[in-house]
C-alpha cells in the first residue's frame, strides 16, 4: 500500500485551493509538529516523571497535571516561530497569549493541549484539540473579542489522539482525513481518507453517574437505549465512556455512535461541562464534515455566538439520526 505523508497531503490541498498563499499549510505543519512533540511526552509516561498533579488549577478550577503544562508550552513554542499567527488561546491560560513584538499573522489558533488529562496517569488515551480562525481584517494585536467567533467561521479544526497508535484527524472544510504516526520515520501518513459517520448507530456515550441531574430529554433518550429490545427502540444498545472526548469522537468517526455531555442540574451554573471554543466547536466541525450532527440539544453548536473565551456548552454529537432524535426529545419538552 502506498501512503501519502501529511506534508504531501497539505501541499496538494493548497494547490487545489485557488488563491491559497501557503500560510495555512505552514500553520498546519507547525500544529503537526506540536502534536508529535506532545505524543512523545505522553508516550514517555512515568519515565519523564511528569505524571503527577502540579497542585495548581487552571482557569476552569481543574487540577493541572504536569503534562498539561508541558503540552501547553509545546503548542506555544511550536506555533509562534512562523510569525503567521496573530494570537493563540488555550484551555490552560486565562487570557489570550500575546505574540512577540512585530508578529502580525492573519490567523488565530485555539487549543486544548491535553484533553482528558485525568486519564494520563492510568495510561488511557488522551488527545490535543485545535481550531483555526481568521483574525478579523485590520486587527494587528487581537483582543479577547476577536477570538469569540462562532464555530461556522473555523477555517480548520482537528485533533491528535495519543492512543494505541498516535493519530491526527483534520478538516479544512472538505471532509475529514485521518493520519497515523509512523514512529519509525516520524511521519504522519494518510491512513483514513474521507472518514464518514454512519447515520444510524446503536452505541451511546455519556457519564451515567450524572443521570439524576440530566434534563428530561436526555433521561428519555438514554432510558430508551437501556431498555433495548424490550423498549420502544426495539434494539439493544451498547454503552462506552472513556472520559476522553478525543477518544469518544474518534470512535464515533470510525463506527458511529452518539456522545453526550449535556447541560444538567449539576453544571448548569457554568453552562455545561465542555468548552465551546477549543473542545466543542472543533469537534462539531469534524463531525459535521464527516456527515454527522453536533448540537446543544436545542441548536446547532457551530452557530452559537460565544461570549467568553472559556465558555462551556451542552454537547450532543455523532450519528445524524440519533442526534436528531435527541433534538426531537428536547423540542417535545
Ligand atoms: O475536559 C474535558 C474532558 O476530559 C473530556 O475529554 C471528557 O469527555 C470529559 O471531560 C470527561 O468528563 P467526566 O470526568 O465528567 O466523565
Amino acid at each position: 500500500m502506498s501512503l501519502m505523508t501529511i506534508q504531501h497531503y497539505l501541499t496538494r490541498a493548497q494547490q487545489q485551493h485557488a488563491g491559497a498563499t501557503g500560510e495555512l499549510t505552514l500553520i498546519l505543519n507547525d500544529i503537526v509538529t506540536s502534536c508529535k512533540r506532545v505524543a512523545q511526552a505522553v508516550n514517555q509516561g512515568a519515565l519523564l516523571g511528569t505524571m503527577g498533579d502540579l497542585g495548581s488549577q487552571n482557569v476552569q478550577g481543574e487540577v493541572q497535571k504536569a503534562l498539561d503544562v508541558i503540552a501547553n508550552t509545546i503548542f506555544l513554542e511550536s506555533n509562534q516561530a512562523s510569525g503567521l499567527l496573530a494570537g493563540m488561546a488555550s484551555e490552560e491560560m486565562d487570557d489570550p497569549y500575546l505574540m512577540p513584538e512585530g508578529v502580525h499573522g492573519r490567523y488565530l489558533l485555539l487549543f486544548d493541549p491535553l484533553d482528558g488529562s485525568s486519564n494520563v496517569n492510568v495510561n488511557i488515551s488522551v488527545g490535543s484539540i485545535f481550531s483555526v480562525l481568521r483574525c478579523p481584517e485590520g486587527v494587528v494585536q487581537p483582543q479577547l473579542a476577536d477570538f469569540l467567533q462562532p464555530g461556522v467561521q473555523q477555517v480548520c479544526a482537528g485533533y491528535a489522539l495519543y492512543g494505541s497508535s498516535t493519530m491526527l484527524v483534520i478538516t479544512t472544510g472538505s471532509g475529514v482525513d485521518g493520519f497515523t504516526l509512523d514512529h519509525g520515520t516520524g511521519e504522519f501518513m494518510l491512513t483514513h481518507p474521507q472518514m464518514r459517520i454512519p447515520d444510524d448507530s446503536r452505541e451511546f456515550a455519556i457519564n451515567m453517574s450524572n443521570q439524576r441531574h440530566w434534563p428530561p430529554a436526555i433521561k428519555r433518550y438514554v432510558d430508551e437505549c437501556v431498555q433495548g429490545t424490550s423498549g420502544p427502540r426495539g434494539v439493544d444498545f451498547n454503552m462506552r465512556w472513556v472520559a476522553s472526548m478525543v477518544a469518544e469522537v474518534h470512535r464515533i468517526l470510525l463506527r458511529g455512535g452518539i456522545f453526550m455531555y449535556p447541560m444538567d442540574n449539576k453544571n448548569a451554573a457554568q453552562g455545561g461541562r465542555l468548552r465551546l471554543l477549543y473542545e466543542a466547536n472543533p469537534m462539531a466541525m469534524l463531525v459535521e464534515q464527516a456527515g454527522g450532527l453536533a448540537s446543544t440539544g436545542r441548536q446547532r453548536l457551530l452557530e452559537l455566538v460565544p461570549h467568553a473565551l472559556h465558555q462551556r456548552v451542552s454537547v450532543i454529537l455523532g450519528s445524524r439520526h440519533e442526534v436528531e432524535r435527541v433534538q426531537d426529545y428536547f423540542s417535545a419538552e
